[in-house]
C-alpha cells in the first residue's frame, strides 16, 4: 500500500505553534499518515516543492512578525526569481496563532497564506486563525479548524483502516534509555552581575544585568546595536528536587542517559545528560502545561480515575474546567502532578520529551553597543499573584535575578528588527519603561549625532533607569531627553504627550530632516497609543489634512522603514 505522508511544519517562538503541530501529528497518526513535524527553518526546503499535503503553524511575534525559526524560510519564499508556479503542485493548510488585540493580528499566517497560493498551491480549507483573545486561547479556533482539515484530508486521502481511537498511544518522538551519552557540545560561558536600578520602595524590581564574555571566545561575539540575547533560563535545584520527587526520579536522577536523536534540540548537551540535568535545562517545569500534556499523561496513567479526568482534559468538551484548574490559577506542571499521583511516576522514559514542554527561550535586547568584553541587559522581574494568592515569579527572570557573581551561563545573539539610519541622519526614539534599553546601545554608537529619546516611567525617583548617564549625554551634547512621569503629578502623562507636546519640533525632525522613528517597548497599548500621537502632529502641522490623511503618513513612513516598532508582551 502506498506511504500516507503528511509534512507539518511550524513557526514557533515560546513553542506553542510547536505543541500544536505536534497535536496535528498525533491526531494525522490515528489517521494513518507517516507525519514528520519541523521548524520551517530546519526542513530541507527542496520538500516543499514535492511534499503533499503540507500542514503549517504559525505564530506572531513583536508587532505582526514571522518567528525567529521561520524566517529564513520565509525570506526564501518571498524570493524574486520564484517562478509563478511553482508549488503548483502543493496541497496546503495553514493555522495561524495570534492575539486579535493586536492590529497585525496573524500577518505571519496570512502572508504565508497569500504567497502560497501566489505561487500556485491549493489550499485544502480555509486559513485557521487561533486567537489568544478567545476565552479557551488558540484551541478554541484549533477544533472546529481540525475538524474540518480532517474531513477534507480523508476526502482526498481517504482511510485505508478504521481510526486508532483516542487511548492507544503513538510512537514517542525520541529514544531515551539509561546508558553511557554520546556527542559532546561545549556550553558558551558568559558571567554574570547585576543590581536593582529602581528605589527600593518601587513595586517593580528592574536589574541591570551584565555578562562577561569569557575571553578566549574564538571568534569574539559581535553584535550590532539594537541586537538580542537570546536565553534559555534553568529551573532553580529546589524546583527540580520537587519535580523529581513528584515524578518518582529521585533515586535514577543521576544515571547518565542515552537519547537519540539528539539533534531536534537547540540546545548545547553537555557530556552525560541526566534526568536532573534535563529537569534543570531543558523541561519546563515550572511552566503552566498545554492541553497536550494532559493528553499524554492519559496515556500512562494506572489509575482509571486519573486517566478518566486526564482525558476529560484533553478532550474539546473538558475546556472550560481545564481553564478552571489549570490556565486561571497557572498551575505549574509540578503542582499538576501533585494532583495525579498514580499516573506521575507511570511517565515511560522514552517519552519524557513528548510529555514534557521544552524551556522556552527569551529575548532581551542588549542595551550596550558592539562593546567587545560585555553585555548589558535591562530586565523586570516578573512577580504577580494568581487568583488562587500563590506569588509566582517568572522562570527566567527568577533565574536572573538569582545568579551570582561568576556564574556561567550559554547565551546566543539574534539580530534585533529595528535598522539604524547612517550617523547624519536624526533619529526619535520612544521608548517607555525597560523599551529603553536597545535605545541605550543607539545613543551609545552614535555620540555627538541627532538622538532625541522619549523616555516614560512612574517617578522620577522611583524607576527612572539610567538616569545620570542619559544626564551624562545630554550634557555632551549626544542626547536631546524628554521624561513623562506617569505618577509625579496630578494626572498621567505618558510619552505621547511629550511628542504632542513638541509637536512642532517633532514635526520638523520627521518632514525636513528625514528623521527616523523608533518605537520599543510593552506591546499592549502603547504602540497604538504613540502611533496616534505621531499621526496627531502629522495633521497637527498639516492644516486641512484629514485624520486618514496623517495616519497615511505615518503607515508611509512604515513602509519606508522610517518607522520602526519593536515591542513585546
Ligand atoms: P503607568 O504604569 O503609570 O500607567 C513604563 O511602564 C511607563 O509606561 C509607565 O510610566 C507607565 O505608566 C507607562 N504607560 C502605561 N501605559 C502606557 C501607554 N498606553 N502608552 C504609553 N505609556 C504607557
Amino acid at each position: 500500500m502506498e506511504e500516507r505522508k503528511l509534512l507539518i511544519l511550524y513557526g514557533s517562538q515560546t513553542g506553542y505553534a510547536e505543541d500544536v503541530a505536534r497535536r496535528i501529528s498525533r491526531q494525522a497518526w490515528r489517521r494513518h499518515f507517516t507525519a514528520h513535524v519541523q521548524a520551517l527553518d530546519q526542513v530541507d526546503k527542496r520538500l516543499i516543492f514535492t511534499s503533499s499535503p503540507v500542514i503549517f503553524v504559525c505564530s506572531t511575534t513583536g508587532q505582526g512578525e514571522e518567528p525567529d525559526n521561520m524566517k529564513r524560510f520565509w525570506r526564501f519564499l518571498l524570493r524574486k526569481s520564484m517562478p509563478h508556479d511553482a508549488l503548483s503542485s502543493l496541497e496546503f493548510a495553514v493555522f495561524g496563532l495570534g492575539d486579535s488585540s493586536y492590529q497585525k493580528f496573524n500577518f505571519p499566517a496570512k502572508r504565508l497564506f497569500r504567497r502560497l497560493q501566489q505561487l500556485g498551491a491549493t489550499a485544502l480549507v480555509r486559513r485557521g486563525d487561533g486567537d489568544d483573545q478567545h476565552y479557551l486561547g488558540v484551541d478554541g479556533q484549533l477544533d472546529p479548524w481540525l475538524e474540518e482539515l480532517w474531513e477534507e484530508v480523508l476526502r482526498r486521502w481517504p482511510l485505508p483502516r478504521a481510526v486508532v481511537p483516542e487511548d492507544v498511544v503513538p510512537d514517542s518522538t525520541f529514544d531515551v534509555s539509561f546508558g553511557e551519552a554520546q556527542e559532546v557540545e561545549e556550553v558558551d560561558v558568559g558571567v554574570g552581575v547585576g543590581e536593582r536600578i529602581t528605589a527600593a520602595d518601587h513595586f517593580q524590581d528592574v536589574r541591570h544585568l551584565r555578562f562577561a564574555i569569557d575571553e578566549g571566545q574564538d571568534p569574539p561575539p559581535v553584535w550590532a546595536p539594537g541586537a538580542c540575547a537570546v536565553l534559555r533560563p534553568r529551573n532553580l535545584s529546589a524546583d527540580v528536587d520537587e519535580f523529581l520527587a513528584a515524578v518518582g526520579w529521585t533515586d535514577r536522577a543521576d544515571l547518565p542517559l542515552r537519547i537519540s536523536p539528539r539533534s531536534t534540540a537547540a540546545l548545547a548537551w553537555p557530556q552525560a545528560v541526566t534526568l536532573r540535568w534535563l529537569c534543570a535545562n531543558y523541561f519546563d517545569i515550572m511552566g503552566v502545561p498545554r492541553r497536550s500534556f494532559f493528553e499524554m499523561l492519559s496515556y500512562f496513567s494506572p489509575s482509571v480515575e486519573e486517566r478518566d479526568k486526564l482525558r476529560e482534559f484533553s478532550s474539546s468538551a473538558g475546556q472550560d474546567d481545564l481553564l478552571a484548574y489549570c490556565m486561571r490559577p497557572r498551575r505549574t506542571v509540578t503542582e499538576v502532578l501533585g494532583d495525579f499521583p498514580r499516573t506521575a511516576p507511570a511517565i515511560p522514559l522514552p517519552y519524557v520529551f513528548d510529555v514534557f514542554p521544552a524551556i522556552a527561550e527569551r529575548s532581551f535586547s542588549i542595551s550596550s553597543a558592539e562593546c567587545p568584553a560585555a553585555v548589558d541587559l535591562t530586565v523586570g522581574i516578573v512577580e504577580y499573584k494568581t487568583i488562587m494568592q500563590r506569588v509566582r515569579r517568572g522562570v527566567c527572570t527568577k533565574w536572573l535575578a538569582q545568579m551570582r557573581v561568576g556564574e556561567a551561563l550559554g547565551m546566543r545573539f539574534a539580530r534585533g528588527t529595528m535598522r539604524l539610519p547612517p550617523a547624519a541622519t536624526p533619529i526619535i526614539m520612544v521608548g517607555p519603561g525597560t523599551g529603553i534599553a536597545a535605545f541605550m546601545s543607539f545613543i551609545q554608537s552614535r555620540p555627538g549625532a541627532a538622538n532625541y529619546l522619549f523616555f516614560g516611567c512612574r517617578g522620577e525617583k522611583k524607576d527612572f533607569y539610567y538616569q545620570e548617564q542619559l544626564q551624562r549625554w545630554v550634557g555632551e551634547g549626544s542626547l536631546h531627553l524628554y521624561c513623562a512621569f506617569s505618577r509625579d503629578g496630578p494626572s498621567t502623562v505618558y510619552v505621547q504627550d511629550r511628542i504632542r507636546e513638541h509637536s512642532q519640533a517633532v514635526w520638523s525632525l520627521v518632514a525636513s530632516q528625514g528623521a527616523v522613528v523608533f518605537v520599543s517597548g510593552n506591546a499592549s497599548r502603547m504602540p497604538d497609543d504613540v502611533r496616534q500621537a505621531f499621526a496627531d502632529v502629522v495633521a497637527a502641522n498639516n492644516p486641512g489634512m484629514s485624520a486618514d490623511g496623517a495616519s497615511g503618513y505615518i503607515a508611509g513612513m512604515v513602509k519606508d522603514g522610517r518607522y520602526q516598532e519593536e515591542c513585546w508582551y
